[in-house]
């Protein structure tokens, strides 16, 4: 019912050349999966070249949009001109953008609703920080981003939409949620879009899992009853690696 999603999301690394290679590596190995989708997030700059290698299996998706078709926006990318570099997906609301560039739920509503106004696919992330965590406080966090990012979004298709639960402390950190937590969290985000919208959105709607996911723990994060894929950072830089945690088991 839910088509696995594996999303590598490449942040601010790789040269051109190095990023033509990834995904081209990434491609073959999306083309020999047909049971699960792949996508690729490189930065802006790498959009163009990346392009031209991805074929028909592999998704090119960005890591942030503006919300405005275009206008006097210094430093930002437009949905239309991401369309016509042939993303069909965009990262919205990770949590290097809410913490280290102050991005409030409130932009990130913005962006969101911009992007599917454009006819992009948002991944909108989620993730309470350790304090959080600590205080008992992840539950109320994660309500309050999905409340606030998803405002004023009415959702009659789930292709429409991705969640990514990234637990903030488990980023780069090589300190993966256990299953348990892991497993507690989507089930509270499903159950949050079932109180939102119909229930078709709240079971349809994929729901994927941050924070460390490597080659050695993807298998045991994707035989979660609401885990459907992975948001992937450090582990997508390499192809080896990437091509492991897309062959899944
Ligand atoms: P790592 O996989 O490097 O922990 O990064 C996760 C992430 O932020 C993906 O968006």
């Amino acid at each position: 019912m839910r088509v696995p999603l594996i999303v590598g999301n490449w942040k601010m690394h790789l040269s051109l050349d190095e990023a033509e290679a990834l995904a081209t590596a990434a491609a073959k190995v999306a083309a020999d999966c047909p049971d699960r989708e792949v996508v690729i997030a490189p930065p802006f700059t790498a959009l163009a070249t990346v392009r031209a290698v991805v074929g028909e299996r592999l998704i090119l998706a960005a890591q942030n949009v503006g919300w405005a078709k275009k206008g006097a926006f210094t430093g930002e990318i437009s949905p239309p001109m991401l369309r016509e570099l042939g993303c069909r997906m965009v990262i919205v609301g990770h949590s290097e953008r809410r913490h280290i560039f102050h991005e409030d739920n409130r932009m990130i509503n913005q962006r969101l609703r911009g992007a599917m106004q454009q006819g992009l696919v948002p991944i909108l992330c989620i993730g309470e920080t350790l304090a959080e965590r600590e205080a008992g406080r992840t539950m109320a966090v994660l309500e309050a981003q999905i409340r606030q990012g998803l405002n004023q979004v009415t959702l009659s298709d789930p292709a429409r939409l991705v969640m990514a639960y990234e637990p903030v402390w488990a980023i780069g950190t090589g300190q993966t949620a256990t299953p348990a937590q892991a497993q507690e969290a989507h089930k509270f985000v499903r159950r949050l879009l079932s109180a939102l919208y119909e229930k078709n959105i709240a079971t349809t709607t994929r729901i994927l899992y941050g924070g460390s996911v490597n080659a050695a723990n993807i298998d045991e994060l994707m035989a979660l009853a609401d885990v459907d894929g992975a948001l992937v950072g450090g582990a997508s830089l390499a192809a080896e690696s990437f091509e492991r945690v897309i062959r899944f088991v």
